[in-house]
């Protein structure tokens, strides 16, 4: 369909090319995006005669010499981290065609993936060494500055704050406001239509269930996750940034003798898509009695998120909750009526329970991997285990014992 929308536009701007001397008007957010994110992205080749090594450097430190603010968010944020070993040892076991499906996102720029061909020694790998302006780990770097600001050795950026003095360091740059638009992040965070599914549901659909929110209109990508043009990306990762998202209610109701049922609503106030936006993290409640003595039972647990087989071919289910709006899970218990017991709920995060599952059934199989593969793998199982945290805990009383004729047996 996008293709479509764009075949016309350039169908109209060769029409009108011939007729109209007037400058091109600027072009559109989506034909600078279809060209700023070809697939697959081209070399920068040389760089312009006047550049410094320092200006022609695609290396994040180069950038940070200057982008000081900018170096240290990134430093921090998972896009510097997406060539970590949950990736690396899944290169292993792929060609070189199967990994650069991959690296579109994890690895974009052509300088990265030629490193990495070399590294991993397959087939088409350059002969030659890369140019002095790409250094030797500029492919571990994951998703780096020049992946998103630098084409042709030219920068790209927001337009300029009316603040900043304009300087002349890499011969300026050309100000675009894709870079405000939340198609920008589209190209890594949305599949394209034909992409995999599960139940008719795309495995990635973060820009689709943003733009059918009601989120839409007042909130781009960026002003959640860039807030003043923040590089740090906080998503499911960071508790405050989740937090920000929930409202969260719980109570205790008692639908008969002795029964009862503990109920909690959960809101999804504060993220602009599906909480959790697509199937890895999961968010875990889980309900406990806790009575005077000290003593704790569990009642139950129930799951928010989007629940699929490891072999990706089937849901188990999928309570995510679209933004805006609220889902009950609701656990039924018996307990005595009295007693001064109270219902704590904990809300327990796993940002990567999905590679959780994957990760120990490939391990538990380790002797079929290349041993390269097994540290790594390893590794990626040690960081997801690392990453869960208990994000809150909730306490309700039960109602208060209306008078009954008959005690209770328990
Ligand atoms: C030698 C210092 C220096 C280095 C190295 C450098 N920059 Fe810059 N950059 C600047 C200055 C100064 C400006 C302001 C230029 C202007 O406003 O015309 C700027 C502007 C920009 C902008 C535009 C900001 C906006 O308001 O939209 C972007 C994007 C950018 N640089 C990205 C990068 C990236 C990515 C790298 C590394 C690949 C890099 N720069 C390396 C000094 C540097
Ligand atoms: C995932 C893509 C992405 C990566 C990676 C990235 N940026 Fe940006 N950058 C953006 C976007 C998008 C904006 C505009 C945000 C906005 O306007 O809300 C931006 C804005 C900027 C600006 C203008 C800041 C301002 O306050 O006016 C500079 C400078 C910049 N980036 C430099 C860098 C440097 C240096 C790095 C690496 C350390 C980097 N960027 C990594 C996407 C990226
Ligand atoms: C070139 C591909 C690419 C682009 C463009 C991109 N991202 Fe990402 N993003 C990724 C990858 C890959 C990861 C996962 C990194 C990892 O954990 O290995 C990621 C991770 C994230 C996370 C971290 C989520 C978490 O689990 O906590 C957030 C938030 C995010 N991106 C937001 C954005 C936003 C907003 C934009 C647009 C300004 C954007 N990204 C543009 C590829 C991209
Ligand atoms: C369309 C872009 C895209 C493609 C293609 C892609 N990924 Fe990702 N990947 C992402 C994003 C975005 C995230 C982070 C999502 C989040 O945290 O919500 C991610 C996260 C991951 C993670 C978890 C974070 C980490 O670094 O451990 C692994 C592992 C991963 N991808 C492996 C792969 C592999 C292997 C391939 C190729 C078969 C691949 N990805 C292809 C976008 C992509
Ligand atoms: C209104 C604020 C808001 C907007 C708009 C928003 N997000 Fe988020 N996003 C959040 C919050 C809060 C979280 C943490 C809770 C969660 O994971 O849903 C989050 C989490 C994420 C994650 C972590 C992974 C996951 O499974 O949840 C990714 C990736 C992400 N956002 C990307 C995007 C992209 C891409 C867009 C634009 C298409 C976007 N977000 C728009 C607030 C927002």
């Amino acid at each position: 369909m996008r293709r479509g929308a764009l075949s016309l536009l350039l169908v109209a701007a060769a029409l009108s090319a011939g007729c109209d001397q007037r400058p091109a008007a600027p072009p559109p957010v989506e034909l600078f995006l279809d060209r700023h994110w070809a697939e697959p992205l081209p070399p920068q080749g040389p760089p312009p005669a006047g550049f410094s090594a320092l200006e022609a450097s695609l290396s994040p430190r180069a950038c940070g010499q200057c982008h000081e603010q900018q170096y240290e968010a990134w430093r921090s944020s998972l896009h510097s981290r997406s060539v970590g070993p949950g990736l690396l040892w899944q290169l292993r076991l792929m060609d070189q065609a199967q990994a650069n499906r991959c690296f579109r996102c994890h690895a974009p720029l052509a300088e990265q993936k030629a490193l990495l061909a070399i590294e991993h020694e397959w087939q088409a790998a350059p002969l030659l060494p890369p140019p002095g302006y790409v250094e030797a780990d500029l492919g571990h770097q994951g998703l780096v500055c020049a992946a998103c600001h630098v084409r042709d050795h030219r920068r790209f950026g927001p337009p300029a704050r009316p603040d900043v003095q304009s300087g002349t360091a890499h011969g300026g740059f050309t100000a675009s406001a894709a870079f405000q638009d939340s198609s920008f992040c589209a190209h890594c965070h949305q599949f394209p239509p034909d992409g995999p599914r599960v139940e008719g549901k795309l495995f990635e659909d973060t820009w689709n269930q943003w733009a059918a929110s009601p989120m839409a209109p007042n909130r781009t990508c960026q002003s959640c996750h860039m807030p003043e043009r923040q590089h740090s990306w906080r998503g499911i990762h960071d508790p405050d940034t989740t937090r920000s998202a929930l409202d969260l209610g719980l109570e205790v109701v008692a639908p008969g003798e002795g029964r009862y049922e503990a109920r909690a609503r959960v809101r999804n106030v504060g993220a602009g898509h599906h909480f959790p936006t697509y199937m890895v993290p999961k968010v875990e409640l889980e309900f406990l009695r806790r009575d005077p003595d000290g003593s704790t039972r569990t009642l139950g647990r129930q799951v928010i998120g989007w629940t699929v087989d490891t072999q990706l071919t089937r849901e188990i289910e999928d309570t995510r909750i679209p933004a805006g709006e609220s889902r009950e899970f609701a656990v039924p218990f018996t307990a005595p009526r009295a007693g001064g017991w109270k219902v704590e709920l904990v809300v327990r995060v796993k940002p990567g329970e999905h590679y959780e599952r994957m990760y120990r059934e490939h391990l538990a199989r380790d002797a079929q991997l290349p041993a390269q593969a097994v540290s790594h793998l390893r590794q990626a199982l040690a960081d997801v285990l690392s990453a869960e945290y208990d994000l809150t805990r909730i306490v309700a009383a039960p109602p208060a014992a209306a008078p009954v004729a008959a005690s209770i047996a328990n």
